[in-house]
């Protein structure tokens, strides 16, 4: 099969096309690189710069290269940012998105693949999110991941397309240093440049009703987020039509303070971190029920927190030399 991997050159997308290619498929990316690294992609795949949100283009690339399915990451994915600029959200990752599947649909392909996120859910008090729990979205990006799992079920719904929406939990780690994420919007990489920086990595709020007091989170490992790809995608290739949404989690809690503990040790930092006040938005758990995916694919997570902070921190250093704490002594 040929898959279309739209934001293949970025964090995730980078991964999860070498976990196809290295898994056998044909894959081709296209990328606009306002956020992508192209040096991520092994050389098997073919690699198209532009928008996915470029019909005349899309309907080339799909033709040419016979696209039989298409794993759709290219998006806006700030909250801050997306509370500021709605109006960009909503065009990149609504309109482009409505664009999209015109063409796919078009082009007769039927599989489809949408990454979600753990934002559409917003804040719900709850002990394990299962994908039944409401869905109310706090921000215009959590919006508009809600609002794009709505258009691709309902346009897998009316055209026959198979497809899957994976809300991904807290992505982490990578499979090789030059595969690192490099934005610091993520806690991990935050508290790196904070440690790089020489200051206190920061903590927002402690009276939470946790066992330590700060919030928990659900990370997953970018290598698994990856696999997890892999084994959707062979799941609507012998399927014909249905929707899947799916969350990607360990359905395993780590409390902020815990994940700062594994990044002082691992970086070799010992300074403390400082509680500050809580931000807003922010809930006190958010841990995912993994039981869909494991009852639908039999699959779930392998690496651990540790490993995610391990391969995370060798990533950074490739690009942070000056990180290392031998380095600054
Ligand atoms: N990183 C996370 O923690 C996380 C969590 C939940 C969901 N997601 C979702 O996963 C997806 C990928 O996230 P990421 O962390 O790899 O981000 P990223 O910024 O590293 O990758 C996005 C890629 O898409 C490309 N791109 C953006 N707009 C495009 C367009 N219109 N046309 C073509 N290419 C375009 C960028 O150049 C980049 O290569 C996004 O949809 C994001 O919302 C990410």
């Amino acid at each position: 099969m040929t898959w279309l991997i739209t934001g293949g050159a970025g964090y995730i997308g980078a991964h999860v096309a070498r976990a196809m290619v290295a898994a056998g498929e044909r894959v081709v990316v296209l990328d606009d690189r306002s956020s992508g690294i192209v040096d991520r992609l092994p050389e098997a795949v073919t690699l198209v710069e532009g928008s996915a949100g470029d019909r005349e283009l899309l309907d080339r690339v799909l033709g040419e290269h016979a696209v039989s399915g298409v794993v759709h990451l290219a998006a806006k994915k700030q909250v801050g940012e997306s509370v500021e600029k709605p109006l960009l959200y909503y065009r990149e990752n609504i309109a482009g998105l409505t664009v999209l599947l015109e063409a796919v649909v078009a082009a007769g392909v039927r599989r489809f693949l949408f990454s979600s996120s753990a934002a559409v859910y917003g804040v719900p008090d709850v002990d394990l999110i299962a994908e039944e729990t409401p869905c109310l979205p706090i921000n215009p990006y959590g919006e508009t991941k809600l609002a794009g799992e709505w258009l691709v079920r309902a346009t897998g719904r009316a055209h026959g397309i198979s497809t899957a929406c994976l809300r991904y939990f807290n992505v982490a780690g990578s499979a090789g240093p030059e595969l690192a994420d490099t934005g610091v919007f993520n806690i991990v990489p935050m508290v790196f440049d904070r440690l790089t920086r020489g200051e206190a990595p920061r903590i927002f709020g402690d009276d939470y009703p946790t066992p330590d007091g700060t919030c928990i989170r659900d990370y997953i490992h970018v290598a698994d987020l990856a696999d997890a790809h892999l084994a959707v995608a062979r799941k609507l290739g012998v399927r014909e039509g249905g929707d899947l949404t799916l969350n990607v989690g360990r359905g395993e809690g780590v409390s902020v303070r815990k994940l700062i503990d594994v990044i002082r040790e691992v970086s070799g930092h010992p300074v403390e971190p400082v509680v500050e006040p809580r931000r807003a938005g922010d809930a006190a758990k958010a841990v995912a029920s993994d039981a869909r995916m494991v009852r639908e694919l039999g699959w779930t997570a392998r690496r651990d927190v540790r490993s995610m902070v391990e391969s995370a921190w060798e990533g950074w250093c490739l690009r942070h030399p000056e990180a290392r704490a031998d380095a600054r002594k």
